[in-house]
Formats: structure tokens, C-alpha cells, sequence
């Protein structure tokens, strides 16, 4: 017996790369999972922007805070380029100094936060998903919600980090919260969203191994109810596409173990190689006679259909 069938590298390994290449892409808004609960954070994808003015004396620092946690921070042509955070951003600081005296306002310092630059100056995003829920601190455990950690490149020899907390609102907390909200806009470290709900600054300060800015996003979209009426559909989806896949995967792998049994047996050669390879010609004969007989079916059907209404 030669069968000593070796199955081709690229099968095996296909699988293992699919969830490293899901990665690659960073974050699924529409299907965040931690923990066996699913989140559509969807609509939150856009731009989000919050300030944060500290004003002394004689100076006013105003720090804009942009986040796009889906995709990602757009660069407009008309702001210079040097005037932004680079291309993959997803959370970014932009610091503006106005000197009242003078009544001059410059950059003072751009800090990309948060973002995917693995591919040009180096640094992953490596987005954390955890589930208030299944937190290991008691605090949350209370809460319903759910935390995204991004993460980014050093800047000024600093680690830098985002850690944002989507917490449940439900709907009737969001009309009160929009009173509070319009308080703390008063003080510019909140943004109204409307239906996105509000986005409040919590901290940036050093922490034991980086930078970390901490937003905290109320909105319903954070609750696990929402995303619960949503889930069954999308994962439904999720395991049509791995049951495609998996037939594709079967079928090639048939085809290929068939075609190396046909040329290690029977010394086959070009079509001969492939197993059934006489039924595949013919698909496309066989396929034109069902067709045939389909149309003659529908038609003689319609027709006989009007002889016996007569
Ligand atoms: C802070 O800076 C932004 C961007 O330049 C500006 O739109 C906003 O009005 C500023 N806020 C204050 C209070 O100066
Ligand atoms: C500061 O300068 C701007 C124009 O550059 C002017 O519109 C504004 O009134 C000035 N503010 C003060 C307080 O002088």
C-alpha cells in the first residue's frame, strides 16, 4: 500500500490563521462577544469628539479628545498634517495652549492615543473586550456593560492606552441623564450624542504601565437585552458562513486527496486526474435538461391549468 496521504499544509493551517486574520481587522462593531453575550455597537461608528478645557489665569488649555472606535479617525485634507494624529488612529489628543495675554492659541502637543500602526511605524491596537459582568473587579460586577482596551504606539517614551466603558442606559434613564448632561457640557467633558448617548472623560492620567485615557460612553446600546433581540439572526449568519466554508474546504480537500489517489494509483493525467471527473463535465448538460424540464413543467402546467378552467 502507497497510501501514506499527507494532507496539504495550507487546510489545516487556513483555520488556524482565520482568527488571527479576524484580529488583524481589528474591531467588529457589530459583533462585539465577551463572556457569551453579544453587543451590535454599530451605531456608535463615527467620529466622537470631546473637550476638555483647563483655564488658569492667563492660559487655557483645550484638549479635543476624538474617538472612532469602529473604523477609523479621518485625516482632512485641509488640516496639515502635522496637525493630526497619523494615519490608523482611533482615539487621538490634540492639546491647544491660548495665551490670553497675547491672545495667541498653538499646538501645544498631539498624542495618538490608540490605534492600528502594526503596518507603518509600529504598534498594535490589540483590542480587549470584557464584559462588566465577568469583571474581576467587584465594582462592576454590577454594572451592565461592556469595556474596550485599545492600545497604540509609545509617545514621548510612554506607553499609551484607551480604555472605554460602554455602560447600559436604559431608555427612560437617557432623558434624565440628558439634564446631567447638559451640566457637565457646561464644563466641556461630555458630548451629547443624541441617540448615542454621552461620553464623559474620566481620566488621563499615568497608571502603573502607560498613559491611559478612560472614557466612559453611556448608552443603550452597551445593554445586553438590545443586543440579545439582534443575536440570534447574526449568529445565525455566523454559522452559515462556517457552514459554507467548511463545505467549500471539504469539497476542495475531496478533490484534492481524489486527484492525488488518481495520479498515484492510476497514473492519471489532466482531466482524468479529478475524481468523478465525467459527472463534473456533464454538469452542465445535466443542468441544462433540468432546466428544460423545468420550464416544459411550468409551462404545460400553466397551460393544462387553463384547459381544465374551461
Ligand atoms: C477648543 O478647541 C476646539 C477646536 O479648536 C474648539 O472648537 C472649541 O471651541 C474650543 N473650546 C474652547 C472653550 O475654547
Ligand atoms: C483674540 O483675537 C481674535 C482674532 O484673532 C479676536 O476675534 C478676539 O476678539 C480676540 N480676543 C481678545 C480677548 O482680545
Amino acid at each position: 500500500m502507497r497510501l501514506s496521504f499527507q494532507p496539504p499544509a495550507t487546510l489545516p493551517s487556513l483555520f488556524l490563521i482565520l482568527p488571527s486574520l479576524t484580529a488583524a481587522l481589528g474591531i467588529n462593531c457589530n459583533d462585539v462577544r465577551h463572556d457569551g453575550v453579544h453587543w451590535n455597537l454599530t451605531p456608535l461608528d463615527g467620529p466622537h469628539i470631546i473637550y476638555q478645557i483647563k483655564e488658569n489665569t492667563n492660559t487655557i488649555r483645550n484638549t479635543t479628545f476624538s474617538i472612532n472606535f469602529c473604523t477609523f479617525l479621518e485625516r482632512p485634507h485641509h488640516v496639515p498634517t502635522d496637525e493630526q494624529c497619523p494615519s490608523g488612529t482611533k482615539v487621538c489628543a490634540i492639546e491647544r495652549l491660548t495665551n490670553k495675554v497675547e491672545n495667541v492659541t498653538e499646538i501645544t502637543d498631539i498624542i495618538p492615543i490608540a490605534g492600528e500602526y502594526s503596518h507603518t511605524i509600529g504598534g498594535a491596537l490589540d483590542p480587549k473586550w470584557t464584559r462588566l459582568k465577568s469583571s474581576e473587579s467587584s465594582a462592576d460586577r454590577n454594572r451592565e456593560g461592556v469595556r474596550l482596551q485599545m492600545r497604540g504606539r509609545r509617545v514621548h517614551g510612554q506607553d499609551q492606552k484607551a480604555i472605554v466603558e460602554f455602560l447600559c442606559i436604559a431608555k427612560q434613564g437617557e432623558k434624565t441623564l440628558t439634564a446631567e448632561d447638559e451640566e457637565d457640557h457646561k464644563y466641556g467633558n461630555a458630548v451629547d450624542d443624541g441617540h448615542d448617548g454621552t461620553i464623559d472623560i474620566l481620566s488621563w492620567e499615568d497608571e502603573k504601565d502607560a498613559k491611559v485615557l478612560r472614557l466612559q460612553w453611556k448608552t443603550r446600546y452597551a445593554c445586553e437585552d438590545v443586543e440579545n433581540e439582534g443575536s440570534s439572526s447574526s449568529g445565525g449568519w455566523g454559522f452559515f458562513t462556517w457552514f459554507i466554508l467548511i463545505v467549500f474546504m471539504g469539497v476542495a480537500a475531496y478533490l484534492i486527496f481524489g486527484s492525488w489517489l488518481n495520479y498515484n494509483r492510476y497514473s492519471a493525467r489532466g482531466w482524468d486526474l479529478v475524481p468523478h471527473s465525467e459527472t463534473i463535465r456533464d454538469i452542465p448538460y445535466i443542468f441544462r435538461d433540468w432546466m428544460r424540464s423545468v420550464i416544459n413543467t411550468v409551462q404545460g402546467g400553466g397551460s393544462r391549468g387553463g384547459y381544465s378552467a374551461v
